[in-house]
């Protein structure tokens, strides 16, 4: 991928009187012409403003004192700035997990959050020690093999001092595979872990089991749907019974996505439950991280899987509990850990974005990436506390990108192409000025492409953020870093992140957006009355 292939992305900027729309002739070498409209009026959805959230894997817990890698500054200091943002703790293991308390584990709840640095020794030797753990863990996972962990108050304080010091929402979800002989959930141990962080006035949502629809495969063990919502309905009568947790969130039921029997289990479920759960959870993964490939991260028919997936579970939340919120408890690229050299790479970008710009345009309001940090290869921070190329992604969204969703559609397009994908929302108000806009978009396409915009996007000033990986062609896509405006991003020193300023020019010039890469176009001045 040399120059040859850096082409223009061009925003032209013309104003054609009274027409809403530039429509421009078609440059002599481009082949794709794409022309689309947008309506700035009107908001036409809004999304949580912790939209894009994260997860920790309850696989970190697996050995409490990997828990103490949450006391790196680096990773408070990558966490903190994602927020505001819900902080998942869950996923396979959490339906293993056992709270034993130890009176003599416990931290102080008063503890300033500047007093909880981790020693380097300690953090040096816990990174080591995690290396090791993974490849334990993976194991584990591949050979399905779920051995019971037991954690102490440790845990739970680990966990809020990360999440409240980092201005995350925690959610911590419970484990469900605890069952009495009548197959109900037996909600002791729950109980006692509530009343714990209820002593330490932790405020907490809630979250119970994971993936019910596997657990025949996990645990041996059959729970339908309407068990479930049984179960959560306990679940939230515990909630009403406590102080803190009366008006506490609780969100499932994390179920798989839709296949075969899972779609039943989720009806079944919202029948019985849907009143106890203030949103309905589901997991996504584009890809089955052992057979897939570079061609199926970068191929738009992949991409648009997730659309059919989306709007079939919002069709049977509709219809079994309307108006309930619908969210992405637990998503990434591949399952089963994630694919080495892809979900941790800077090809994994193009799942991501595109997930947050479909899933805020079809209807979702909260999505939590797996994983912040954790055993799989789709983590944002990497084993050496690194960050990835999707947490840069991440960290751009989170700054550019408001919570409002403007209606954006394809006027023309002569290529037909599923490979140019372009998503509009508000800038975000704490980076931009009200009424200012972001185009979010991607390139999927091998062959030249232009776009035209509408005329009141033309008027303003933009701003450019590019993401690109730092090497050419196969290997860049696979890269583990990645540039902005072709700047490599890394960290300044463990307490600050580096400056993200876009490049800016003013309207009626061209912005360029070189192949494979991912742009926030930010146009400042475009006064979108929907943005005021
Ligand atoms: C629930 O679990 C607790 C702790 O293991 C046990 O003591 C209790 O008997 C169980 N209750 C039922 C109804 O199974
Ligand atoms: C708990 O956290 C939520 C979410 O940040 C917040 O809205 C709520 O006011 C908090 N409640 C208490 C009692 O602090
Ligand atoms: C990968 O494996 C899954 C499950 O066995 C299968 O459904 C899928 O078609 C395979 N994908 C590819 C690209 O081979
Ligand atoms: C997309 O990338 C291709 C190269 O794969 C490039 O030729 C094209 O100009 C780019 N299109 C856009 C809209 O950026």
């Amino acid at each position: 991928m040399d120059s040859v292939l850096l082409l223009l992305l061009a925003l032209f900027s013309y104003r054609t009187g009274g027409n809403r729309l530039f429509r421009g002739s078609s440059p002599v070498g481009l082949d794709l012409d794409l022309e689309v409209d947008a309506d700035l009026s009107a908001v036409f959805r809004r999304v949580d403003p912790r939209f894009l959230s994260v997860t920790i894997d309850a696989s970190l817990a697996s050995n409490e004192k990997f828990m103490l890698l949450l006391r790196s500054q680096r990773i408070r200091t990558l966490a903190k700035a994602l927020s505001p943002a819900f902080l998942r703790f869950g996923g396979t293991k959490q339906d293993f997990m056992v709270f034993r308390p130890k009176r003599s584990q416990q931290l102080n709840a008063d503890e300033p959050c500047s007093s909880t640095g981790l020693p380097w020794w300690l953090e040096q030797r816990l990174k080591e020690d995690w290396t090791q753990q993974k490849l334990i863990l993976l194991k584990e996972e591949q050979q399905n093999q779920h051995n019971r962990v037991h954690f102490t108050e440790l845990t739970v304080d680990l966990l809020h001092s990360f999440s409240s010091c980092s201005g995350l929402d925690l959610i911590f979800g419970l484990n469900a595979l605890l069952r009495t002989t009548d197959n109900s959930w037996n909600s002791s141990n729950a109980r006692s872990l509530l009343q714990y962080c209820e002593s330490k006035r932790y405020n907490m949502s809630w979250e119970l089991g994971n993936e019910p629809n596997s657990y025949e495969k996990k645990a041996g063990i059959r729970v339908d749907g309407h068990q479930l919502g049984v179960d959560f309905t306990l679940l939230r009568k515990m909630m009403a019974e406590s102080k803190l947790y009366r008006d506490g969130g609780l969100y499932g039921p994390d179920v798989g996505q839709p296949r075969d029997h899972r779609a039943d289990l989720l009806k079944s479920f919202l029948q019985s439950g849907a009143e106890a759960v203030d949103a309905c959870t589901w997991h996504h993964y584009y890809v089955n991280s052992r057979n897939t490939s570079l061609h199926d991260f970068l191929d738009p028919e992949v991409l648009d899987s997730l659309a059919l997936k989306i709007q079939e579970v919002l069709k049977r939340v509709k219809q079994e509990a309307p108006g309930k919120p619908v969210w992405l408890g637990e998503t990434s690229s591949a399952y089963g850990g994630g694919a080495a050299g892809l979900s941790d790479a800077f090809v994994s970008g193009f799942m991501w974005l595109d997930k947050l710009g479909l899933g805020a345009k079809l209807g979702l309001d909260v999505v939590m990436r797996q994983e912040l940090f954790g055993s799989g290869h789709y983590q944002l921070i990497d084993d050496d506390l690194d960050p990835l190329p999707d947490y840069w992604l991440s960290l751009l969204y989170k700054r550019l990108v408001g919570p409002e969703v403007l209606k954006l559609w394809v006027v023309s397009d002569s290529g037909r192409s599923k490979r140019v994908r372009l998503y509009l929302h508000c800038a975000n108000r704490r980076s931009y000025a009200s009424g200012a806009v972001v185009l979010i978009s991607m390139n999927l396409s091998r062959k030249p492409a232009r776009i035209s915009l509408p005329v009141l996007l033309s008027g303003s000033t933009v701003d450019a953020f590019v993401l690109q990986s730092s090497l050419p062609g196969k290997e860049g896509l696979q890269s583990r870093s990645v540039q902005l405006n072709g700047v490599l991003l890394k960290m300044v020193d463990d307490k600050t992140l580096p400056e993200l300023s876009g490049a800016r020019s003013p309207p009626a010039e061209r912005v360029q957006l070189p192949a494979f890469s991912l742009g926030f176009f930010v146009f400042s001045e475009a006064r979108a009355p929907a943005c005021r």
